[in-house]
C-alpha cells in the first residue's frame, strides 16, 4: 500500500526535516555577514536596532558562562541573556566557560531556546575570563578545549561553532592552535586574525588568511571559515572576499559602531540615525518592564547615532546627563 496523505504526517514530517536536517550553515549566502557577538553591545534591543538598519545573515548572543546556567544561582541570568527576538532569527548562541560537564548541560538546554547553532568561544581576552579559565585561555589548554566542544557536540542537535584568535602571544600559533580545532569539525571556525596579546591593538593579520584556508581545505573542508578583525563593512568584506573567495563568511563587529547601517551599502542622514536612538530607547523602555536594567550603560550607544555634524557634542553632552528614557526622549523632543 502506498504511504496515505495525512496533514498530520506532512506536518511531522516537515518538522523532523526542519529540526534534524536543516543547518543554518549549509544555508547562507556566499559570502555570509554576521554581527560579531560583543558582551554589552548586541544584546536583544542592539539586535533589534541593527536588523530595523540592516540586518546581516546570522546574529550571535554575547557570550554566556555555562556555570553560571548550571547553577541555580546563575541559571535565571543565564537565560536572560539567552532571550531572543523574533527579528533575531537566524541567531547563534554563544558560550564559555571550563567545565565539560556545564558545556553539556548547556548545549542541551539550548536545543529548545530558539537557536540555530552554538558557537563557543575559545578566543575572549578578558581578565576575568582568562582567569577563570575560559574564553583565549582555552588555547593554552588545548585538551580541555576539546572535551568542551565534543560535550557541547554530544549534547545538542544543533550545528556547533567555534571563535578563536590565532593564538595566545604569537600569530604563529595558529599553525598547531587552528589544526586541534579543525580536527574536530566545527560546523564553522571564526578566527579573529590578532592574538589573546595583541588584543586589537595591531592591525588584523590579513596576511594569514590563504595559509589558514588551506588548513581548512585540508582538514576539514566542510567547516565554513568565518574571517574576523577590522572589517569596517558590507563594502570592505565584499573586496576582501574578492581577494579571498574561499573564505565563506565575515564577521563585523566595531564596524557597527561607526555605521549601524555597515550590512547595506547605505549611508545614513542624521535623521535615520536619530530614528534609530529612538526606537533603541523604546526597545529598552520596553524590555525595562520586563527585567531590571541599569540606564547608564545605555549612555555608551549615544554616540553611535550622534556623532560627526556641528552641534553632535552638545546633543551627545545633555544626554548624558539624563537618568531615564523619559528625560532622553524629552531632550529629543526639544531639538
Ligand atoms: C565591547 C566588545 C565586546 C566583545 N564581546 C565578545 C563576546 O562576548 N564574544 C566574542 O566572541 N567576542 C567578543 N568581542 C570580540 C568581537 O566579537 C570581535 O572578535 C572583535 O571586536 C574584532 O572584530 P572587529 O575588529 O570587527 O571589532 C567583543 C568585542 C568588543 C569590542
Amino acid at each position: 500500500m502506498p504511504p496515505r496523505f495525512s496533514y498530520r504526517g506532512f506536518y511531522i514530517y516537515h518538522k523532523k526535516c526542519y529540526n534534524t536536517q536543516v543547518n543554518i550553515w549549509d544555508n547562507l549566502p556566499k559570502p555570509f555577514l554576521i554581527l560579531a557577538p560583543m558582551e554589552g553591545v548586541t544584546d536583544i534591543m542592539f539586535r533589534q536596532v541593527i536588523a530595523r538598519a540592516g540586518r546581516p545573515d546570522l546574529f550571535f548572543t554575547e557570550f554566556t558562562n555555562v556555570s553560571s546556567y548550571a547553577s541555580e544561582k546563575g541559571r535565571h541570568n543565564a537565560l536572560e541573556r539567552l532571550e531572543v527576538a523574533p527579528t533575531d532569527s537566524p541567531i547563534i548562541a554563544q558560550i564559555w566557560g571550563k567545565n565539560p560537564e556545564h558545556f553539556s548541560e548547556t548545549c542541551q538546554a539550548l536545543n529548545s531556546l530558539g537557536f540555530s547553532g552554538v558557537d563557543l568561544n575559545f578566543g575572549c581576552p578578558d581578565k576575568h575570563v582568562n582567569k577563570a579559565g575560559g574564553g583565549a585561555a582555552m588555547i593554552k589548554t588545548p585538551d580541555l578545549a576539546v572535551e568542551c566542544f565534543r560535550n557541547a557536540k554530544k549534547s545538542t542537535s544543533l550545528p556547533v561553532s567555534v571563535k578563536t584568535r590565532l593564538g595566545w602571544s604569537a600569530p604563529e600559533e595558529y599553525k598547531t592552535w587552528l589544526p586541534i580545532l579543525l580536527t574536530e569539525h566545527p560546523a564553522a571556525l571564526t578566527v579573529h586574525l590578532r592574538t589573546k596579546k595583541e588584543m586589537s591593538k595591531v592591525p588584523a593579520h590579513y596576511e594569514l588568511i590563504p595559509e589558514i584556508i588551506k588548513l581548512r581545505n585540508k582538514i576539514s573542508p566542510e567547516t565554513k571559515l568565518i574571517i574576523n578583525g577590522d572589517i569596517r563593512d558590507k563594502i570592505h568584506a565584499l573586496e576582501l572576499h574578492q581577494k579571498y573567495p574561499e573564505v565563506d563568511g565575515f564577521m563585523i563587529g566595531r564596524g557597527v559602531f561607526a555605521n549601524p547601517y555597515c550590512f547595506t551599502n547605505h549611508q545614513p542622514t542624521r535623521e535615520e540615525l536619530m530614528k534609530l536612538l529612538k526606537l533603541h530607547l523604546d526597545l529598552f523602555e520596553k524590555q525595562s518592564q520586563k527585567h531590571y536594567l541599569s540606564y547608564e550603560p545605555l549612555k555608551h550607544f549615544f554616540k553611535i547615532y550622534i556623532n560627526n555634524y556641528p552641534g553632535a557634542a552638545d546633543l551627545r553632552a545633555k544626554l548624558m546627563e539624563t537618568h531615564s528614557v523619559k528625560e532622553a526622549h524629552k531632550v529629543l523632543s526639544s531639538l
